[in-house]
């Protein structure tokens, strides 16, 4: 993986980018709202998950090499440089092995927020992300769609909602993934991850400043899909942002 150049103007421009913390609702709304547009849909989070989980099978995520001079950055960057990440179908694939069902665990969420702050690793991301726009319209939703990687985007959404909102939507996605976490733990881990996503000096968490703000608290999906189509297909049909 190379280190890529800043945005240039000639980046693509039909992107959505949907930025938002966890528990926002930004995964179930961007899928749809790829489908219903006919754009690819791209889950920025799942990239970081899967180079995460990655790490952790080469032994070298950030809490295990905590005591090493170098807090195990070789041994990542030669992890990072070897690995072969891919999305299609749905799947996230590593080194050609499909991960999607490892990149929930606990383990993963625990290490996601450290691995997400490095440098390199958001480099990489980064590059691979304009690439996969490069090859047609795109829904891409994460923490910096709008602010770092498509500041050129043509529309720009941040969706947010209440913390407690946001902890009782994580913990319903475990029950049905079979996983029974207390809304308070839910709640407790979202604030932290709030905190280290927000606060980091690469790319942390923030709104772009043209992009469109939407708190979901308390609306269906439905709607917040609604709202968004209407965003797009009217900045589309005025040729701007919001
Ligand atoms: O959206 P998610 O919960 O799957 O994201 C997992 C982690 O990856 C989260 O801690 C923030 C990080 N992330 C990021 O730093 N930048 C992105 N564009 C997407 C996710």
């Amino acid at each position: 993986m190379t280190t890529p150049a800043a945005a240039s103007a000639t980046e693509p421009r039909d992107v959505v980018a949907i930025d938002g913390p966890s528990g926002a609702g930004k995964s179930t709304v961007a899928r749809r709202l790829a489908e219903a547009l006919g754009f690819a849909y791209l889950d920025t989070g799942a990239m970081y998950r899967a180079v995460t989980w990655g790490f952790l099978q080469h032994g070298c995520a950030p809490a295990e090499c905590a005591g090493e001079a170098d807090r195990g950055e070789q041994r990542m960057r030669a992890a990072l440089a070897a690995a072969r990440l891919d999305l299609r179908d749905g799947k996230v694939w590593l080194d050609g092995r499909d991960v999607t069902g490892h990149l929930r665990t606990r383990e993963v969420e625990s290490q996601v927020s450290a691995v997400s702050a490095l440098p390199f690793v958001r480099a990489a991301m980064r590059d691979l992300q304009r690439q996969v726009a490069r090859q047609g319209p795109i829904v891409a939703e994460g923490r910096d769609m709008g602010s770092v990687v498509f500041p050129q985007a043509r529309w720009k959404v941040y969706l947010d909602a209440a913390p407690a909102e946001r902890a009782r939507r994580r913990s319903e996605d475990f029950a049905r993934q079979g996983r029974e976490v207390s809304t308070q733990d839910v709640l407790d881990e979202i604030l932290v991850r709030d905190r280290l996503d927000s606060t980091r000096s690469d790319a942390p968490l923030r709104q772009a400043d043209d992009a469109f703000y939407l708190d979901t608290t308390g609306l269906l999906t439905d709607d917040v899909v609604g709202r968004l189509l209407a965003f797009v297909r009217g900045a589309a049909a005025t040729g701007g942002s919001a």
